[in-house]
């Protein structure tokens, strides 16, 4: 089983469906896993601590100090320690406080300083479940990256039957042993990933710009991290977070900064993906005070070229590194896409065309084909995002595979 050796902190809250949490437990240390419970004083009307510590050869945490020992625990530590955290049952009280960083109790700080994946299976009643306080806390939860173990359909404490059920013990290790074994083929790789757009100062409120939202970018970067590389994230200024709290994000505005930032990078980067949408030209002088309307003379903005940073990093490429790039083309796709393809010195181009309904910036699906360096065309029909960079990454694992 994949969950041998695994540290598992076994986060439990005031719930009735605490007592399930034994079971859990159990079958966790049965799977070959080193459990640490941690819960919070609710979650002790409900289920005994002995139980517990029994079930799980540790002592249960549930203070920041021991009391007659003054032992003080480190959820600092916990958090490096765990390679996943889950908490069951998850009340909404726990996911509101978790949701917004109410660090008042030892499994919320330990939360807060997790660095593994964490697993939330909530169980309330129908109507808390329902609740719109509840659905955006939880919806925050997935925005952090956390994994939701949705509750199941049925009779709940109160006798009413509807969603809130906790989902079941072996469903929940179920989840967590699927979760390791999910296939890692780029484990040990690192992969520079640039997104977005560029932002091309003119004055202190003024910028060139175009409209690329950093989609396609960001769910490349989600993919890969979930694929198991180290992944580095050189973003322009979008609006989105990645899902992965394993992606590193570089922020930066300019083609210039982003240029600097994947000159620093790559170097270090097995796989290179350069979704961004690059401005090709910036003004050549910023001015420092804004551009006034009431001037005799309509000024003149002067551009200067930026640097070309795929092709920068294609002069260096060493034997070994993947390079990939996008063209979005309104025109003569394939043309166009093949030249760039060989002009960056890439090793596969993914082109998009505006021509396709649901295709290009701003969206949330894509319509992409990609050409590799030696010929070869696959053509995708429409999918979301996030598919679309699973087939982008599909192929790459590919060429990763047949370099190693
Ligand atoms: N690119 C880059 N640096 C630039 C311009 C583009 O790294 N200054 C990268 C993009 O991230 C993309 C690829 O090069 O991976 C092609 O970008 P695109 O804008 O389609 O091509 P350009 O070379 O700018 O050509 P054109 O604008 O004439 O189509």
């Amino acid at each position: 089983m994949s969950l041998t050796g695994k540290h598992i902190i076994v986060g439990i809250t005031g719930g009735i469906a605490a007592y399930k949490t034994a079971t859990l437990v159990r079958l966790l240390v049965k799977s070959g896993a080193e459990v640490q419970v941690v819960m919070t004083p609710n979650a002790k009307e409900f289920i005994c601590p002995v139980t517990l510590s029994t079930l799980s050869g540790k002592p249960v945490i549930s203070e920041f100090f021991t009391a007659n020992t003054g032992q003080w625990h480190s959820h600092v530590d916990l958090g490096l320690w765990a390679d996943a955290m889950v908490i069951a049952p998850a009340t909404a009280s726990t996911i509101g406080k978790m949701a917004n960083g109410i660090a008042d109790n030892m499994l919320v700080t330990t939360y807060l300083s997790a660095k593994a994946p964490v697993f939330v299976a909530p169980a309330m009643d129908l109507d808390m479940m329902a609740h719109p306080s509840t659905t955006r806390n939880i919806a925050l939860l997935r925005s952090y990256g956390n994994h939701i173990i949705e509750p199941a359909e049925g009779e709940l404490a109160s006798h009413l039957i509807g969603k809130g059920r906790m989902e079941e013990p072996e469903n929940i290790v179920k989840v967590l042993d699927d979760f390791f074994k999910a296939g890692k083929p780029l484990a040990g790789k690192q992969v520079m990933v640039t997104a977005g757009p560029t932002y091309e100062r003119i004055d202190p409120v003024r910028f060139i710009g175009n409209y690329s939202t950093g989609k396609m970018g960001y769910a490349i970067a989600d993919e890969a991290a979930r694929l198991g590389a180290k992944v580095v994230l050189i973003s322009g200024p979008v609006a989105i977070k990645p899902t992965m709290p394993e992606v590193e994000v570089i922020e930066v505005e300019s083609a210039l900064e982003m240029y600097e930032q994947c000159q620093r990078h790559f170097g270090d980067s097995d796989i290179a993906i350069m979704s961004a949408a690059v401005a090709d030209y910036a003004p050549a002088e910023v001015a420092d005070k804004k551009i006034k309307r009431e001037k005799e003379e309509i000024p003149q903005i002067r551009l200067v070229k930026n640097p070309d940073i795929a092709a920068s990093l294609g002069k260096i490429k060493r034997p070994g590194q993947i390079l990939v790039g996008f063209a979005l083309e309104t025109n003569d796709e394939e043309v166009n896409a093949l030249d760039k393809l060989k002009r960056k010195n890439l090793d596969m181009i993914v082109m998009n065309s505006l021509r396709d309904a649901g295709a290009g910036f701003g969206t949330d699906t894509n319509k992409i084909t990609l050409y590799s360096k030696d010929g070869q065309a696959r053509k995708y029909p429409l999918k979301s995002k996030k598919e679309t960079a699973s087939d982008i990454l599909d192929n790459i694992v590919g060429m990763v595979a047949d370099k190693d």
